[in-house]
């Protein structure tokens, strides 16, 4: 089987973990690492949730020290939106392990020089880690294969009408990341509703036994009441378990080349990806903007994840 070396950033968050759990159940991911960024939560939290969690998967992986708060703008989280200790007060077990020795931005340089070109990047919090490496190691420009990000919207935001929360955490970071000319996989907001989940498929999968029913089950759960009652939507779009689902399977993914921006000065706008759909800027398209997703078969590949941990 040929691996795909990849690193996991992220600021888990209810939706981080289900992403991270479909992840561990590809054995063809080699995760060198998962890398925690402030976001959902405070720093503090999501960390410890990424520890705890690569834990209790069994992920042989290095878990590095992120970036606790973003490049220049202030630190803001949501964890209205992702409960008590960021898990929906899911209370993992203690890790067995400790955090890497070396920051998120050494780690990603180092594991990029190892796979020597091949190494693969999901970002699925604020691009604050990755903002850090790429300024402080330019090479990363020519070893880094593939970024692909849970990020923005080609309509409109979920923080305000014109940011989703992980760009309007730290705008300039997505702009250095989009600006980098690394390919960008962009699975924005618009485009994961495609895979939104209606009670009888989050049910019908995620509250099936196995090995971590507990976790999944109860963070899906959290998730979809949250949704349905709490904001009254008739569905649930877990934002990175679909990037993750179209990172793992590309193939499942209808994407739209497209030149693509940032704001990053608007006291208004500031975190929109600008993104130009019909291609009237003239401007080299630098972003694969995610336009839908196959439900069917993410559906299905969630239902093979739930069959994974009652294996393993
Ligand atoms: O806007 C959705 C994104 O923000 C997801 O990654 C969620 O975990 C939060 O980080
Ligand atoms: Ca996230």
């Amino acid at each position: 089987m040929i691996k795909r070396p990849v690193i996991i950033d992220c600021d888990p968050g209810v939706d981080d973990t289900l992403a991270i759990c479909l992840a561990a159940s590809h054995p063809e991911l080699d995760i060198r690492a998962i890398n925690p960024v402030a976001g959902n939560v405070g720093y503090e939290s999501t960390s410890q949730n990424a520890l705890r969690l690569a834990d209790l998967i069994g992920i042989d992986c290095r878990v590095g020290r992120g970036a606790e708060e973003p490049l220049i703008a202030p630190c803001r989280t949501a964890g209205a939106v992702h409960g008590q200790g960021g898990l929906g007060g899911y209370q993992l077990p203690e890790a067995h392990r400790d955090f890497d020795v070396d920051y998120a931005w050494d780690i990603l340089v180092q594991e990029a020089r190892r796979a020597e070109g091949a190494l693969e990047v999901i970002a699925l919090g604020p691009m604050t880690n990755l903002a850090i490496a790429l300024t402080r190691y330019p090479e990363l420009k020519k070893l880094i294969r593939k970024i692909t990000v849970m990020a923005g919207s080609a309509d409109q935001g979920n923080t305000n009408v014109y940011a989703e929360f992980n760009v309007w955490v730290d705008p300039h970071a997505c702009e250095i990341v989009f600006q980098s000319g690394i390919p960008i996989a962009m699975c924005g907001l618009d485009g994961n509703d495609s895979c939104s989940m209606n009670t009888e498929e989050i049910n019908g999968i995620f509250q099936r036994p196995c090995r971590l029913s507990d976790v999944i089950g109860h963070v899906s759960h959290f998730i979809h009441q949250r949704n349905t009652e709490q904001w009254h939507l008739p569905s649930s779009t877990i934002h990175d378990l679909v990037t993750m689902a179209c990172f793992i399977d590309p193939s499942i993914a209808t994407y739209e080349p497209c030149y693509v921006t940032c704001e990053t000065r608007s006291s208004i706008s500031a975190g929109q990806t600008v993104v130009d759909l019909y291609h009237v800027s003239g401007k080299k398209p630098n972003v694969d903007v995610l336009r839908r997703a196959d439900k069917e078969r993410f559906l299905q590949m969630l239902r093979e994840m739930m069959d994974w941990y009652t294996q393993h």
